[in-house]
């Protein structure tokens, strides 16, 4: 494989599981040096164990702490003496309900996670990019970001707030040669996704009627299952990713959902977007 990440280290949030993990994999496979901050230390020591010590460091970090973030970001550039990507993709569905259901700290506790987290992490790499000349920020917003899904409330505010966060950053900071992206991902068969969508556990009662909805909302959903279309839509997402994007999003949904659990598979999908955004 060509390492096209040769030299450059990534902080990946999140990226104990799902599309975190298969981004901090195919990272790692691309020559970079990962530092993955999460809450879930099981995971996030195994995937860092998995990749090498030289190359992979896991820090517990709640991304919805600024201190924890910040330490975070700071130890990474002590670690391996720089930040040249910045992945903020840590998330939670957050609660499924109505408006009239959600309490405000409820609101309050899922935009620290799904926003906030991704302000602060711009904040606080931004310093160290400038000093070392550029830099690339990718954050992860949600098809939920764009269509409105039912009770999907904090997460698709903040989702749609990610992308515009995106765009506000991309040119705030265009003159600094750093680049700041968004990869917007449809439904990829993740822990995350599963505890909501129904695909086992406890959210099997309540996602066989969510799936129904996700397809009505999304029609385009469906082309991700037929194989024609789908080589299509990776070739047309090739071409679109290239290097010099900035302040724009690459656009999964056509085709990125699954229905089988090879959560690496699909993750690689996403986790290869970010990739030729950092390159
Ligand atoms: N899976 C999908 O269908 C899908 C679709 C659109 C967008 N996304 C987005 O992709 C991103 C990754 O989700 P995923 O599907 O890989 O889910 P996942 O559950 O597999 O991974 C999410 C990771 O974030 C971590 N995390 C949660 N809260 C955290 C916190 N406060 N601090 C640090 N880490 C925290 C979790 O421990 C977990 O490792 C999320 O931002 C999610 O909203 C996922």
């Amino acid at each position: 494989m060509a390492q096209r990440l040769a030299g450059k280290v990534a902080l990946i949030t999140g990226g104990a599981s799902g599309i975190g993990r298969g981004t901090a994999e195919l990272f790692v496979e691309e020559g970079a040096r990962v530092v993955i901050a999460d809450i879930n230390d099981e995971k996030g020591e195994a995937v860092a164990n998995g990749l090498g010590k030289s190359r992979c460091r896991y820090v517990r970090t709640n991304v919805a702490k600024e201190t924890e973030l910040r330490a975070c970001i700071d130890a990474t550039v002590s670690e391996f003496g720089r930040l040249d990507i910045l992945f903020n993709n840590a998330g939670v569905s957050g609660p499924l309900r109505s408006l009239k259901e959600l309490t405000v700290e409820e609101y309050r506790e899922g935009m620290d996670v799904l926003l906030l987290s991704n302000f602060m992490g711009i904040k606080h790499a931004i310093p160290h990019m400038e000093r070392q000349g550029g830099g690339s920020i990718i954050n992860t917003s949600s098809i939920a970001g764009i269509r409105v899904l039912p009770h999907t409330v904090v997460y698709a505010v903040a989702k749609a707030a990610v992308l515009h966060l995106t765009r506000v950053a991309a040119v705030h900071h265009a003159g600094s040669n750093i680049r700041v992206n968004a990869v917007i991902p449809g439904g990829i068969v993740t822990p995350m996704f599963a505890s909501t969508s129904g695909a086992h556990g406890e959210g099997r009662r309540r996602g066989a009627r969510t799936d129904q909805r996700v397809f009505r909302a999304q029609p385009t959903i469906k082309t991700g299952w037929r194989a024609g279309r789908h080589r299509r839509g990776c070739a047309l997402l090739r071409k679109r990713c290239i290097a010099f994007r900035h302040g724009s999003s690459v656009d999964h949904r056509r085709w990125s959902y699954a229905r089988t659990g090879d959560e690496r598979r699909h993750a690689e999908r996403s986790a290869s977007s970010a990739t030729k955004l950092s390159a």
